[in-house]
């Protein structure tokens, strides 16, 4: 066997098949084109279908490729075993109606056998199950004894995907040798053991396959082969798997590197280091061919497979971001054939760092609610996790569910999908809902002035804020007219217009309207619901004419103020994600020049340091100047630029792109600053709940942040002069105040005490002796229950025996305090009782201990009579 590496084998390939008459193609973009059924190119075939069906004319019959592939379908198996990959390169020679079964065969053998060196011995067939005529070609042809050709069944030689190009298929092996096999006589190709390992799949391709699921010949057959370079590569190099291949192992190293642990050393680790090996290529190259971490579709796998790999950096005790350092590797050895990853390396690093960091976040907080969950599963002895804590794990925390099920499987537990996914569902009716009714989000959703119609105004307010122009129609009170004087209110139609008309959230343009000798102020500025501009207008001098000539103009530093509010909401949207999480949208919005208005669905409330946050980085990228530009394109292209809007909603097919910097991307049709820094300042100024799940920020920028720091200013120094200092010792002074407050209401507090002991002689004389019992029954003023507790003490401890019953008021509060000498309780005196009665004739109520009580009444006019009924209800109780 010859001594080669995974970058020389896919050369020899590629030279091979040149030779043979093949044109080589690049490795096509992972992210496939015009083809949506499929989210990722995962075989060599893929990117070249419509010349397997006859849709296009491919540059030459015969093609040769090294395709980069992704199948995620057991992304779970990755890393728990050494077999499974998500990433891996595919070698291809395919012929279009040119040569079939008989070629496909020799060159395959021909390549392994002498190219690559590979013993004939060590080669095995497998064929479909009545292919005759491959088994006759690997039989008479290659010479291949009968014994090493096996016919297998449709699972096995039969190749397709869900639809297109497929039919049965001839596969070599490579027999590894005895001491990787199962021992079972019966072991040949198609074993669940290791022995023989599949390396070339060679497909026959005769039919295309549709939706249904039927079959359809092809004109002409057509040859697809497939052979993983990864695993070629480790029969050359007599690797045990693709892991300890020396190009993978490069990467593999590194990851031993960053985390400090041995490969091999323990299976748990293994598990971890394999996961991070294979994950840093699929990401690398998906970055590289332009995918960005999303939510949703190849932008969701990539996240997935960046997260889990941080994930299990995590497992092996990384603490800091650490993926690119993994990623370095992957792109120093394989530029070799892709040179693009050097030449986007920095775009490439700056997106997994983002996405890496900002799970580290996440995982921090989500990981901690789930441990709990799980601690508490395990205690109650259940094994299922609720969809609802699921989903709030992924609503609030942004903890994906794969996430979830992955760490309680390793636990032995799971999750309770069905459930999931109807609060999923629930969460996106609730989103709908919160946008149609707060929504003004889709742009243009004109009012309506049913009257009027067929007009056409050209918008020109994107680049300019006065024009000349012509009145195409005038309307007052709803009727059309052909003039317009002093004093009227009506509308006007221009065949052109400056003035914004309100949608997508920003309100319509003021200004005005002016032709020879009139004056028209324009009050507002709306769309009718076929899109024609009108201009709601007051007229201030002058008459006006159907076709007359005007100039038209907006109030400029309105139209400013709106821009920066506009500008701003692009901003704070795309810093609530950053934030909150990706789960934020857009529910509706308010643009108007004097503040902004964005609702957004989140869960809870929006905490104070997050508040800051948000409006830190819109602040950040407003000084960080990001230019700001709009660009017309396709829906779809916008789609895949990972644009932020509502995209089930009723965009048109050509839309306008809002840009700003590398920061914010939102379809938009609404006017911007040019610049974020002409922003100038943003603020909040509040945050609140509208409904259930959606929450509201208004905010203010520009000249009204100015304003509103004028009036803090002025409200402050209001204050220095109120209290007699300056802004500078303001707060000291403040301090000093309270403190002093405090302190007086301390002694005020203790006067009162003082003033009410005072009166202890005087209470004491009050006393009433009934049937040899001391009873003390008074009634004192502004005194809490804590000071007529201490004066109730006083008194007790200057009586030797006796009931004693205090009342006060204070502050309009009713209190009543009874006290019991002991040797009266040892009577049967019960204070509590006393004073439960004492209250309830007041309307009050409360009790306690025999020897003391507390309690409040209601009824202030009553205190006297109720402390008059103290003696009967004492002589009750001797009795
Ligand atoms: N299309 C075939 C495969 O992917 C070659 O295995």
């Amino acid at each position: 066997m010859k001594n080669m590496g995974l970058h020389e084998i896919r050369k020899e390939f590629l030279n091979f098949f040149e030779e043979k008459g093949h044109l080589i193609l690049p490795s096509f973009s992972l992210v496939p084109k015009n083809d949506k059924s499929l989210l990722l190119i995962n075989a060599g075939m893929a990117p070249l279908k419509p010349y397997f069906t006859g849709e296009k004319t491919p540059p030459n019959n015969r093609v040769v490729t090294c395709q980069k592939c992704i199948r995620t379908a057991d992304i779970e198996n990755v890393g728990k075993t050494d077999r499974h990959a998500t990433f891996f390169e595919m070698l291809g020679n395919f012929s279009f109606g040119d040569y079939f079964k008989k070629e496909a065969i020799e060159w395959a053998w021909e390549f392994l056998t002498e190219k690559m060196g590979i013993p004939e011995g060590d080669l095995w067939a497998s064929v479909y199950l009545d292919d005759d005529e491959a088994y006759e070609i690997w039989n008479k042809v290659i010479g291949l004894d009968e014994s090493k050709i096996v016919r297998l069944g449709k699972e096995d030689n039969f190749w397709e995907l869900e639809i297109g190009p497929c039919g049965p298929c001839s596969e070599i092996y490579v027999d590894r040798g005895e001491k990787y096999g199962c021992g079972e006589a019966n072991c040949q190709p198609g074993c669940e053991c290791d022995r023989f390992i599949e390396v070339w799949n060679l497909v026959f391709t005769q039919f295309d396959k549709d939706e249904s699921g039927a079959y359809h010949p092809l004109e002409h057959p057509n040859i697809d082969t497939g052979m993983g370079l990864e695993r070629i590569a480790a029969v050359m190099e007599k690797a045990d798997n693709i892991f300890e291949v020396g190009e993978v192992k490069k990467i593999l190293n590194q990851v031993e590197k960053v985390s400090g642990k041995k490969y091999g050393a323990d299976p748990t680790t293994d598990v971890s280091i394999r996961v991070i090996t294979d994950h840093a290529r699929a990401i690398t190259f998906l970055v590289s061919d332009g995918v960005l971490p999303s939510n949703e579709g190849r932008g969701y796998v990539l996240r997935r497979l960046i997260r889990r790999a941080a994930r299990h950096g995590k497992l092996l005790g990384i603490e800091e971001a650490f993926l690119n350092s993994v990623v370095e590797k992957v792109i120093e050895s394989w530029k070799v054939e892709y040179g693009e990853l050097k030449e986007r390396e920095g775009q490439i690093k700056k997106v997994i760092k983002a996405e890496e960091e900002k799970f580290q976040e996440t995982i921090h907080q989500g990981i901690h609610i789930l441990e709990d969950y799980i601690e508490e599963m395990l205690e109650q002895d259940e094994k299922r996790l609720s969809g609802e804590k699921a989903f709030k794990l992924y609503d609030t925390y942004g903890f994906p569910l794969d996430l979830t099920m992955e760490i309680l499987e390793e636990k032995g537990l799971f999750v309770d999908e069905d459930g999931f996914n109807r609060y999923m569902e629930e969460q996106r009716k609730r989103a709908r809902r919160a946008r149609e009714e707060f929504s003004d989000s889709g742009w243009k959703n004109g009012s309506s002035f049913e009257e009027i119609e067929g007009y056409d105004t050209i918008f020109k307010g994107y680049d300019t804020m006065s024009l000349e122009t012509e009145v195409a129609g005038i309307f007052i009170d709803g009727n059309m007219v052909n003039s317009i004087g002093e004093g009227d209110e009506g509308i006007l139609i221009l065949k052109k217009t400056p003035f914004y008309a309100e949608s997508g959230g920003q309100v319509g343009d003021i200004g005005y309207i002016e032709g020879k000798g009139f004056k028209g102020k324009v009050i507002d500025t709306k769309y009718t619901k076929d899109d024609t501009i009108i201009h709601f207008v007051e007229v201030e001098e002058g008459d006006l004419n159907l076709g007359d000539e005007v100039l038209a103009f907006i109030d400029i530093d309105n139209r400013r103020d709106i821009m920066r509010n506009h500008s701003a909401t692009h901003l704070l949207h795309k810093a609530l994600k950053d934030v909150l999480g990706e789960h934020v949208n857009q529910a509706g919005s308010i643009v108007l020049p004097n503040r902004l208005r964005f609702d957004f669905t989140h869960y809870e409330g929006v905490g104070e340091e997050e508040l800051r946050q948000i409006e830190k980085i819109v602040n950040e990228k407003i000084l960080d100047s990001l230019e700001v530009e709009t660009i017309e394109m396709s829906l779809k292209e916008s789609e895949e630029m990972g644009v932020i809007g509502l995209f089930e909603d009723k965009y048109k097919e050509l839309v306008r792109v809002v840009q700003m910097g590398d920061y914010s991307k939102e379809l938009c049709g609404g006017t911007h600053v040019n610049n974020t820094n002409s922003i100038g300042l943003f603020k909040i100024i509040s945050e609140s709940s509208i409904a259930s799940g959606v929450r509201r920020i208004e905010a203010i920028t520009g000249r009204a942040v100015y304003e509103y720091l004028e009036e803090l200013e002025k409200d402050i120094d209001n204050i220095a002069k109120i209290i007699k200092t300056n802004r500078k010792d303001l707060i000291g002074k403040i301090e000093n105040i309270t403190e002093e407050l405090k302190e007086k209401e301390r002694q005020i507090d203790s006067l009162k005490f003082k003033m009410a002991s005072s009166a202890v002689d005087e209470i004491l004389n009050s006393k009433q002796e009934i049937n040899g019992i001391n009873i003390v029954t008074y009634k004192v003023d502004n005194m809490d229950m804590n000071n007529l507790r201490n004066l109730g003490d006083e008194i007790k401890s200057s009586l030797d025996t006796g009931v004693i019953v205090l009342a006060s008021v204070d502050s309009g509060k009713l209190f009543f305090v009874s006290m019991v000498t002991k040797d009266l309780v040892q009577k049967g005196i019960h204070a509590g009782n006393i004073i439960k009665e004492v209250a309830s004739f007041t309307g009050g109520g409360g009790g306690g201990r025999p020897d003391m009580a507390q309690a409040g009444g209601k009824d202030i006019s009553k205190v006297e009579e109720a402390l008059n009924i103290v003696p009967s209800i004492v002589e009750k109780q001797v009795k």
